[in-house]
């Protein structure tokens, strides 16, 4: 090691646990090099120490955007593009991303998070440090964990059983640490009611022992309550800066509560993050222009369509209008990145798009604030008579934001009365949604004639919509979430936690899982995106590989004669179980780019875990021999082949950590 332990003095050791003020860690009176933590994670939002000012970066498509994509290529990409800001303003941690699985659409953090299922945020989440890692930047896996809603989220305890944590709110970090972050943050919350910063059975016995973690863990900022008892639980790093933090771990130590070798332990983490910041392989390979482009790309490749009837859309020329409030590029909180990128309006992206087939206007309704919608008889009176209208609705960074929960998942009334409006004199209204998590859209859903859901598409937007609308681009998104019809269908409902404890009552039914087990319609299924192309699925087979392992392998062929891209989706149904198990869970998917005519074999591999479930008694993962179903779908309720296999290990191979 280039910083040697044994150069510090105790003291200096001890500081060294907490940062020196909200961003830097600590140098011990210069010995050591300074280290900038930045959020993360859709674009650098880094604080400029001297001029006490936010820098402005490239705002990338929120994660949720992303997830949309299931794409891990669009996923390194995003981490890649966004690691060039970082080296071009010295940060060299970003903080980011977040896997929390997405339990409750109310959860004010969602468009940070990547799904309700944890194969697919995972996936994507190793992919996104990856492509931030290859840089030489380092990333910070958050939070660590069951951080699933933001109500009270510093206090109110996540209680949740063995086997829903294991299931459901570990795996998506354990897949995602296989790209190795550099650090991992833990969450606010108590779990089972023992903080996450204290709780040394999640942080060393999980974390580091069973998943192999041998980075740096950091607290989430202001998530340390006692500084001897987070470094005897084995956090290495104290974020941000607080006065009392030194006086508590030479209390600690003087106590005898915390060793100098715990103590020492946590340092050597500290500087081996060090040592990797000053890797000399930071080289920036984008322009700010580039940067832009990707996000462009990135923004196309995760916008959903998610209803198009009589193929309303592309559009196809003649008068169009545009209408609606049209700011929102991302949810609030510390993951809005500032941009000095200047968009231009959606009406004028799609006038160039449909130059020469279409005339573009937009109605005087549009307005620049994301929170009101003035003049809807300004819109009602603009769109009669139009070819077609595009109506855009947005949530904004008020709305869904940090350390805040949404109340409810509808639209403001008045965005609602301007799509129904505007329904009422046109009957060719296409809804464009900016927004970062599912919504209900019960009450007009029916009343338009195609729905895009853009998500929080950062600083490319407009540009990337258009391309959609226009055809430009073949849409290639689906749902990394469950659109269910109402709050009251999914699995928390409205009720929250007290403010004391929130019990995961619904175990591991989350998301699709739930709406499979309690047979609900939904308003759009997990997994569902439209495309201007379609898609034909034939030719199943699932061959085994060794005694665990299975190549499902099928034909997708794009019958249209448009060149497109489709997103299989491979679900694992157990048949039989002793125990409570989800009518099918997502085990693997793949991104196929099929051009017009083309048809192409795709494989996913499944291992024992694809068909594991964690058992309590035993303590591991457990396969039960006997039948499982192979589900080939392209979305969770349009599963186009299945195949079955019977599973029998030998008692010595049915358990697995
Ligand atoms: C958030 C983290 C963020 C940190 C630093 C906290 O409030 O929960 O996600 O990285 O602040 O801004």
């Amino acid at each position: 090691m280039k910083y040697d332990i044994k150069s510090l003095t105790l003291e200096e050791k001890m500081k060294l646990l907490a940062g020196r003020n909200t961003w830097q860690l600590e140098t011990a009176n210069g010995k050591l090099p300074d280290v900038f933590l930045s959020d993360g994670p859709h674009g650098l939002r880094m604080r400029d120490l001297e001029k006490n000012e936010t820098k402005k970066a490239t705002a990338m498509p929120n994660i949720v955007v992303i997830a949309n994509s299931w794409d891990s290529e669009i996923a390194y990409l995003d981490g890649a593009t966004i690691a060039d800001d970082c080296i071009e303003n010295h940060a060299d941690v970003l903080l980011a991303p977040g896997v929390n699985v997405k339990r409750t659409p109310l959860c004010g953090r969602n468009f940070e998070y990547f799904s309700e299922d944890p194969f697919l945020a995972g996936t994507l989440a190793k992919a996104y440090i990856e492509g931030v890692q290859s840089k030489g930047i380092g990333t910070s896996l958050k939070h660590f964990c069951a951080n699933n809603r933001e109500y009270d989220r510093f206090y109110q305890s996540s209680e949740v059983d063995e086997r829903t944590l294991r299931e459901i709110y570990l795996p998506a970090f354990e897949i995602a640490l296989q790209a190795q972050p550099w650090t991992v943050m833990c969450s606010y919350n108590p779990i089972n009611g023992v903080w996450a910063s204290e709780n040394k059975w999640l942080l060393n016995d999980i974390l580091r022992e069973e998943f192999g973690f041998n980075g740096l863990i950091v607290s989430d900022w202001g998530a340390v309550h006692n500084s001897w008892r987070t470094a005897k639980a084995t956090l290495d790093l104290e974020m941000p800066y607080r006065e009392k933090a030194y006086e508590e771990v030479k209390e600690g130590y003087e106590k005898g509560y915390l060793t100098e070798a715990e103590i020492d332990a946590r340092v050597e983490k500290i500087l081996a993050l060090m040592e990797k910041t000053e890797n000399d392989k930071k080289v920036i390979t984008t322009t700010k222009e580039q940067r832009h482009q990707n996000a462009v790309k990135i923004a196309q490749a995760g916008i959903v369509l998610l209803k198009n009837e009589d193929n309303i859309l592309p559009l196809k020329g003649g008068d169009i209008l545009v209408t609606g409030p049209y700011s929102a590029m991302g949810g609030g909180g510390s993951a809005f990145a500032e941009t000095d990128y200047q968009p231009r309006s959606l009406k004028e992206e799609l006038a160039d798009r449909l130059a020469g087939k279409a005339v573009v206007s937009d109605s005087q309704a549009v307005v620049d604030s994301y929170y009101y919608v003035c003049g809807i008889r300004f819109a009602y009176q603009d769109a009669y008579g139009k070819d077609a209208v595009v109506v855009c609705v947005s949530n904004g960074p008020s709305t869904e934001t940090e350390a805040r929960d949404r109340t409810s998942i509808r639209l403001t009334r008045t965005q609602e009365d301007l799509i129904l409006n505007t329904a009422k004199v046109n009957e060719n209204v296409i809804v464009v949604v900016l927004a970062g998590s599912a919504i209900d859209m019960s009450a007009w859903a029916d009343k338009v004639k195609a729905i895009v859901f853009a998500g929080f598409t950062g600083e490319a937007s407009q540009e990337a919509v258009a391309d959609i609308l226009s055809g430009k681009v073949c849409p290639s998104g689906k749902l990394s979430e469950t659109f269910p019809l109402c709050l009251a269908d999914t699995p928390t409902g409205e009720a929250c936690g007290d403010g004391f404890t929130e019990r995961y009552r619904e175990g591991v039914f989350v998301g699709y899982r739930w709406y499979d087990k309690t047979e609900k319609e939904v308003l759009f299924p997990f997994g569902h995106g439209l495309s201007y192309a379609d898609f034909e699925y034939s030719d199943l087979t699932v061959d085994k590989k060794s005694e665990t392992d299975y190549e499902v392998s099928f034909t997708v062929k794009n019958i249209s004669n448009v060149d497109g891209k489709e997103i299989s989706q491979v679900y694992v149904r157990d048949v039989f179980a002793m125990v409570a198990r989800p009518v099918k869970e997502l085990k693997g998917f793949a991104k196929t780019a099929l051009k017009a005519g083309e048809s192409k074999r795709v494989s996913v591999t499944l291992n024992a875990r694809s068909f594991a479930y964690y058992s309590v008694s035993l303590k591991k993962w457990y396969v039960e021999n006997g039948d499982f179903e192979i589900l080939v779908g392209a979305s969770s309720r349009d599963i186009r082949l299945t195949g079955k296999i019977q599973i029998s290990l030998p008692e010595n191979e049915q358990c697995s950590h």
